[in-house]
């Protein structure tokens, strides 16, 4: 067993940094390793016009303190409202890739979503005209479905006519849970490709309630069944190129998930490499790390990969039990993933 593994630099397909101070804290943990990352547009209020953007993109950029890898793209928060022009200024943006399709009330900050898709199909077919990418939370919001079926309903319901409606639409089922997930995006042919979460290949739902509730393993599409699980590792280690790396990773302070009513969302970006290193490792697939992470992706949103290197380090460290909030003067930090334990893996930084 080789003691480092050299991949060309990743690119994380999907990710939340927030704003202001938090933004500020975790962008580093982002751009020490990752070349792109596709930064989710669920802002209060949400980033949906590209000026919006590229101000937002400027933010981002002045928190990562000159990393010359590192390249946020953006995306633009669809609403019931989004008009073809909103689309045309976006394919003009260099730095927009994509269009984020939340279904109104499905997750966080999802209040301006889509109350029905029928109602955007000619923003949608423009989208597909200019070759932009529609990235779609993909759980129906009906309460009476419940919580871990909302994604196999998401497919029939919307999913397939959509893709019957549109073929020529390029979608990108986001963080997917599911077998059924899965299976659709097999079947779906080039136009469709799927993000894969740390958590989602780490966890099943059991570990939410190992002896207790625990709020830091919550997050939207929710863990599933063991067996979902077990089709997300084939697919993510088996080398099919419709799947790649996106961490969603969600931060949220300590005091917003450890409450009465916890907010949705894992905190991984301070270990995301290592974390999917380690499941890699797991499955005996790490020669098939490199195109998960860094070449699937890239080549889904015709894209040029990245051409420098990163090495990791196999070598035991302990997760941080939280990251203080830059600035911040109350004591609210975010909780990470792994809070405490142990991890296998380590990028090497120029500081180590
Ligand atoms: O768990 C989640 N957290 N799922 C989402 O879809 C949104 C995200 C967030 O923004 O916190
Ligand atoms: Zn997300």
């Amino acid at each position: 067993m080789p003691d480092t593994i050299q991949i060309t630099r990743p690119d994380d397909w999907h990710i939340h940094v927030r704003s202001g101070k938090i933004l500020k804290t975790v962008v580093p943990h982002s751009a020490r390793c990752f070349g792109r990352i596709m930064v989710m547009p669920n802002l209060m209020p949400p980033v949906c016009v590209s000026s919006r953007a590229d101000e937002y993109r400027d933010e981002i950029l002045a928190a990562s303190a000159g990393s010359n890898h590192f390249n946020p793209l953006m995306s633009l928060y669809l609403t019931d409202n989004t008009s073809t022009e909103d689309v045309l200024a976006a394919d003009k943006n260099p730095n927009i890739v994509g269009f984020k399709l939340y279904p109104a009330g499905a997750t966080t900050n999802s209040d301006s979503g889509v109350t029905s898709v029928s109602r955007i199909m000619p923003v949608l077919e423009t989208i597909a005209s200019t070759g932009l990418v529609l990235q779609v939370h993909g759980e129906v919001t009906d309460p009476n479905v419940d919580v871990f079926d909302r994604e196999a309903e998401f497919i029939d319901q919307v999913l397939k006519p959509l893709q019957r409606e549109i073929p020529e639409l390029r979608i990108v089922f986001e963080h997917i849970t599911t077998r059924q997930g899965v299976e659709f995006v097999r079947s779906a042919g080039d136009n469709v490709g799927a993000t894969i979460t740390p958590q989602h290949l780490l966890f099943s739902r059991n570990d939410m309630f190992s002896g207790g509730i625990r709020p830091h393993y919550y997050c939207l599409p929710i863990l599933k069944r063991h067996e979902h699980r077990l089709a997300l590792l084939e697919a993510a280690t088996g080398g099919d190129t419709s799947f790649f790396l996106g961490t969603d990773s969600a931060p949220h302070t300590k005091l917003s998930k450890e409450s009465s009513c916890g907010c949705a969302g894992i905190y991984s970006a301070h270990a995301a490499i290592e974390l999917y290193t380690e499941v890699f490792e797991a499955m005996d697939a790490l020669d098939r790390l490199e195109a998960f992470a860094s070449f699937h992706g890239a080549d889904f949103y015709k894209l040029p990969r990245n051409t420098d290197k990163i090495t990791l380090e196999r070598i035991d460290w302990e997760v941080p039990k939280n990251y203080q909030v830059v600035g911040q003067k109350e004591k609210n930090p975010i909780v990470p993933l792994r809070a405490g334990e142990s991890m296998r893996w380590r990028l090497l930084t120029e500081e180590h």
